[in-house]
C-alpha cells in the first residue's frame, strides 16, 4: 500500500463520466505533472474503461479509480472487482461519491463494504461524504457527516489506509465553494471531534480549480483536494497540481 503518511497534499482528479481514447491523448500531450513537489501525491480517476490506456501515460502521477463493486467475484453483470483494479494497477479507489450515493442509491452500508474490499486488496479507499444544501440550512451538517464517516468506514481502516474527502452536495458543478473558514473548520471538526477519524487525511472537493485550490490547500486542516470539472482540462489541472 502507498505510504499516504508521506505526502503533505494529495490531488485527485475525478474525470467522473467523461474522456475518449482521443481525450486522453491531447489531454496527456497537455498536462504538465513534471517537476511535483516531492510531497505532492496527484491521481486520476479516468472511467474504468480508459484505466489502461491512462497508466501507460501517467508517468510521476498516481492511478485511482471512481468506484468498485461490493462483491468479490460471480454472477453480477457490468461490476468490477476490487481485485481487478489491482492487477490493473490502481492505488486509489473513490467510493461513496455523492453521484454514487444519490443517482444509484448507494447507502452507508453499500461504501462500507467496497471500502473493506478495496483495503484487502490494499487500495487506498477515498470515501466520500457531504451534505445537501438542505441539510446545510437546518444547520445539520456536522451531525449528517459524522453519521456518513461512522457507518461507511471498514471496521480494518486507518489514518494511514483511508482517505475521507468531503464534498458539500451544494458546491459539487455548481461554481460555489464554501468559504475558508467553514471548510477548515469542517476539516478540523473532522479530525479532531470524530475520534474514529482523528488525525485521517481529509481532502475538500466541490467546484475547486486553479484560480482557488492553492488557498484552500494552504489551510492548516486540508490535506488535499478532489476536483472533478477542473480537472477535464490538462492546463488548469497542472496548474492546481502545482499549486
Ligand atoms: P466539481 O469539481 O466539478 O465541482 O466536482 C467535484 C467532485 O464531485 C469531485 O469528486
Amino acid at each position: 500500500m502507498l505510504e499516504i503518511k508521506e505526502f503533505n497534499k494529495i490531488i485527485v482528479a475525478n474525470w467522473k463520466l467523461n474522456g475518449s481514447n482521443d481525450f486522453l491523448e491531447a489531454y496527456f500531450e497537455e498536462l504538465d505533472s513534471k517537476n511535483l513537489r516531492l510531497n505532492v501525491c496527484g491521481v486520476i480517476c479516468p472511467p474504468t474503461a480508459y484505466i489502461q490506456n491512462c497508466y501507460s501515460k501517467l508517468h510521476s502521477l498516481y492511478l485511482g479509480a471512481q468506484d468498485c463493486s461490493k462483491f468479490k467475484e460471480g454472477a453480477y453483470t457490468g461490476e468490477i472487482s476490487a481485485s481487478m483494479l489491482k492487477e490493473n494497477n490502481c492505488i486509489f479507489c473513490i467510493v461513496g461519491h455523492s453521484e454514487r450515493r444519490q443517482v444509484f442509491k448507494e447507502n452507508n452500508e453499500d461504501i462500507k463494504i467496497k471500502a473493506a474490499q478495496l483495503l484487502n486488496e490494499k487500495i487506498i479507499p477515498i470515501i466520500c461524504i457531504g451534505e445537501t444544501l438542505e441539510q446545510k440550512k437546518m444547520h445539520k451538517t456536522h451531525e449528517v457527516l459524522k453519521e456518513q464517516v461512522i457507518n461507511s468506514l471498514p471496521p480494518n481502516s486507518s489514518k494511514e489506509s483511508v482517505i475521507i474527502a468531503y464534498e458539500p452536495i451544494w458546491a459539487i458543478g455548481t461554481g460555489m465553494t464554501a468559504s475558508l473558514e467553514e471548510i477548515n473548520d469542517i476539516h478540523e471538526y473532522l479530525k479532531k471531534d470524530i475520534k474514529e477519524i482523528e488525525d485521517y487525511k481529509i481532502l475538500y472537493g466541490g467546484s475547486v480549480n486553479s484560480k482557488n485550490a492553492s488557498e484552500i490547500m494552504n489551510l492548516e486542516n486540508v490535506d488535499g483536494v478532489l476536483v472533478g470539472g477542473a480537472s477535464l482540462k490538462a492546463d488548469q489541472f497542472s496548474e492546481i497540481l502545482k499549486a
